[in-house]
């Protein structure tokens, strides 16, 4: 199984599906026996009828962790109790796993046996944000695919899908205010292929964004399968498609601006004038009818401050309010979301960069550039997901070989994702509390196509997953590459098309689109730099 449960134990005898198995639910989780109910008939032709004396029976018992489960399989009966509808949603895709691999095909390919190993399993999870970040916004990933996604976590007991809708290269979803936000903001005349350094472009427009109705219909289904998804409007920076929409909202309003055919980090950020902090409450707003998460994210990473420090109004704009920085310009602009959100009871959710300058606490802060800034984070007050980039960034090489596809980053294999821990070894014991969890983060500039997000993604998608819901443990973890082989049948019969253990598959790779590999020194070089407005310089305590 895999992530692995907290506690197995072997029972005598086994249970089988046949024509006369029946499913019956608590009405707390009747959504749940449906969801169960479809997910076994299809694949075994079976009728699974839903009965008052079912043979699979799944109840809900509050004095269980809410999200934990109990799963018991006898020769005539299996019963899956949750400490909520969740906790026995997670029981049922423990039992999808005790069947053999064709359990996760949508159609019969053999007529049996179903078999399930007679077993007693106690479960929970270690963290309760365990998510995934996919970035529609560099490529966008139609509605289908965000869909298949949405499974594809539900299968690994992860409970959060991020959605980065919004950068420089493009604007992905419908706010009904500002129409040129999508007709505008939502297509890039070309894109680059491979690494920005290599300055090669492929001539072919890219473009797509969800409509309201879309964004309900990913909302719905996620929380069918309890999923959050979590919404990013990144800000202040990352806005090239919304300027090149609504020019007013950058620092040059007579310069012509275009939605960013370029990889990295666009120069051109939002003004901070009343109207544009109007602007994207406006946009909020919107965002916050389609989305119910608690989490609203409005980015902040990668600010480049040069067109504010240029700017007359900038420079206005810090004087009035007594700032002494640009830095400190940054940590007002996210504080108006900060108090727009709270006041509609919701919280912000932002990279770690919206640590610089001075944020009121009460922010959740996704700590990417390494533990020290998941320490910084909940030192200052904030909750911290974790998901530094050496440890959860899925686009990051998957070994060294050259032929990986559009090799950047440094080396992230499964192992390592397999050894992430979400709780730095710095962090006090009274601060450990503000890790709520952690989450991949799928980066799609080099992944133009949901086959090659699958490429990025699996399997250290189904590692990150027992990094987040297992007890914390050592190498080899009970077994993890066994299991991880047996999981990637599984992975086969949901048409995964994942990166094999030996490595890229001949049409997997990419020699077409050259990257640009890191080493951790160059890395760590790199991120010195970048985060010394926020930490003490060569600060070794954090
Ligand atoms: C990030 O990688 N810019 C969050």
């Amino acid at each position: 199984m895999l992530p692995l449960p907290v506690d197995v134990r072997t029972l005598a005898g086994s249970f089988t599906l046949t024509g006369g198995t029946t499913i019956g639910a608590d009405p707390a989780c009747a959504g749940v026996a449906r969801w169960l109910g479809e997910a076994l008939s299809r694949p075994t032709g079976l009728p699974l009828p839903t009965t008052a004396d079912p043979t699979i029976r799944l109840a809900v018992d509050p004095a269980l962790h809410h999200e934990g489960y109990h799963l018991r399989v006898r020769p005539d009966r299996i019963t899956i109790t949750g400490g909520s509808p969740a906790g026995v949603f997670y029981g049922a895709q423990t039992l999808r796993q005790l069947l053999p691999p064709a359990i996760f095909r949508r159609a019969p390919v053999v007529s049996g046996p179903w078999t399930v190993p007679g077993v007693e399993i106690s479960d929970r999870p270690r963290f309760g944000w365990r998510g995934c970040m996919l970035d529609v916004a560099r490529h966008f990933m139609p509605v289908a695919g965000v869909l298949r996604l949405i499974d594809l976590l539900a299968v690994h007991k992860l409970n959060v899908l991020h959605l980065h809708l919004t950068d420089d290269q493009g604007w992905r979803v419908q706010i009904r205010r500002y129409p040129r936000l999508t007709k505008v903001g939502g297509w890039r005349h070309e894109s680059m292929v491979g690494s920005r350094q290599h300055e090669r472009f492929n001539g072919r427009p890219h473009g797509g964004y969800y409509s309201r109705d879309d964004i309900r219909e990913i909302v719905a289904y996620a929380a069918e399968r309890f999923v959050t998804v979590v919404p990013e409007i990144d800000l202040p920076g990352h806005t090239q498609a919304a300027i090149a929409a609504y020019p007013e909202l950058g620092n040059n309003p007579d310069e012509p601006v275009r939605v960013s055919t370029r990889w990295g980090v666009s120069r051109r950020v939002l003004n901070v004038s009343d109207e544009t902090v109007s602007f994207f409450r406006h946009v909020l707003d919107e965002v916050m009818e389609l989305f119910p998460s608690r989490h609203i994210g409005i980015g902040g990473d990668e600010c480049d401050k040069d067109e504010w420090r240029a700017s007359p109004a900038a420079r206005d704009r810090m004087r009035e309010l007594g700032l002494r920085d640009a830095d400190e310009l940054q940590s007002w602009f996210v504080a108006q979301f900060q108090r727009h959100l709270s006041a509609n009871g919701r919280t912000l959710f932002g990279w770690d960069e919206i640590l610089e300058g001075d944020l009121p606490p009460g922010a959740t802060v996704a700590a990417w550039r390494g533990p020290a800034l998941a320490v910084a984070a909940a030192r200052a007050g904030h909750d911290v997901v974790a998901c530094w980039d050496s440890a959860a960034y899925l686009d990051y090489r998957q070994s060294d070989d050259p032929a990986e596809p559009v090799p950047v980053g440094t080396v992230l294999t499964v192992a390592d994702v397999r050894a992430f821990d979400p709780e730095p070894a710095a962090l006090p014991a009274d601060l450990r509390h503000r890790v709520l969890g952690a989450q991949c983060n799928i980066w799609t500039e080099h992944a133009d196509h949901p086959r090659a997000v699958d490429y990025l993604a699996f399997p250290r998608l189904s590692a990150f997953a027992e990094a987040v819901w297992s007890p914390a443990g050592q190498p080899p973890w009970q077994g993890f590459d066994q299991r991880l082989g047996e999981h990637l049948r599984r992975l086969d019969a949901l048409g995964v098309e994942y990166r094999p253990p030996g490595g890229p598959q001949p049409w997997q790779r990419r020699p077409d689109a050259p990257g640009w590999p890191r080493t951790r020194t160059d890395r760590a070089a790199e991120l010195a730099g970048l985060t010394r407005n926020v930490l003490p310089p060569a600060d070794g305590t954090v």
